[in-house]
């Protein structure tokens, strides 16, 4: 059985945070293990650019990345929920992927399943949130992750909007069982 990473972008109990407590409550009625990061309530460095993991697939900082990391190589499948900022993932989900760079050089991210979520207050029309799960595709495309599924929710403004949009929820719930089990 496979295992789930759910990494949020958000630091608030907002829309984020309640879609990734949904899939995990719902995958675990069937026994699937996820697990649910929140970058921004950790402690983690922001990446210097030194490139020394590219030497050794080490991280000079001692910080929540390693336990980030320990969990991602228990997990076949990432998911990444980020609300749109700017058309853009946020900066927590950017500083946690630069972080990932100690997986690049010995391939440890490549052929894991990639799932892309994003969340916007626009509507869909906009192409808002469409380009902040671009964004993140084009990261698992780099790190050589398979991109499974993209999924985009809009007009998400107050903290639990989300939760309105049901039909979504379990559309992507069940897309999410058969991926990772
Ligand atoms: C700095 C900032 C920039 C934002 N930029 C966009 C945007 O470009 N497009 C959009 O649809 N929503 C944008 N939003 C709205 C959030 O994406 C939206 O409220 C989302 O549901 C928030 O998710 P959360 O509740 O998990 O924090 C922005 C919000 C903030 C705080």
């Amino acid at each position: 059985m496979g295992k789930a990473v759910i990494i949020v972008g958000s630091r608030r109990e907002g829309n984020s945070y309640n879609l990734a407590k949904k899939i995990k409550d719902e995958l675990k009625k069937d026994r699937i293990v996820s697990y649910i990061i929140i970058p921004g309530n950790q402690k983690i460095h922001l990446c210097t650019g030194c490139m020394d993991c590219d030497e050794n697939g080490v991280c000079d900082f001692t910080d929540d990345m390693e336990k980030n990391i320990d969990r991602i190589l228990e997990c076949d499948t990432l998911i990444v929920i980020t609300p749109t900022r700017w058309n853009l993932p946020s900066g927590d989900i950017k500083i946690f992927m630069d972080r990932l760079n100690p997986l690049y050089s010995n391939n440890k991210l490549k052929d894991k399943k990639f799932v892309a979520i994003a969340i916007g207050a626009t509507p869909k029309d906009v192409y808002s949130s469409y380009d902040a799960a671009k964004a993140l595709t084009n990261f698992a495309e780099s790190a050589k992750m398979k991109t499974v599924l993209t999924y985009e929710f809009n007009n998400c403004v107050d903290f639990k909007d989300i939760l309105n949009q049901e039909d979504n929820i379990n559309n992507l719930i069940e897309k999410l069982k058969i991926i990772i089990k």
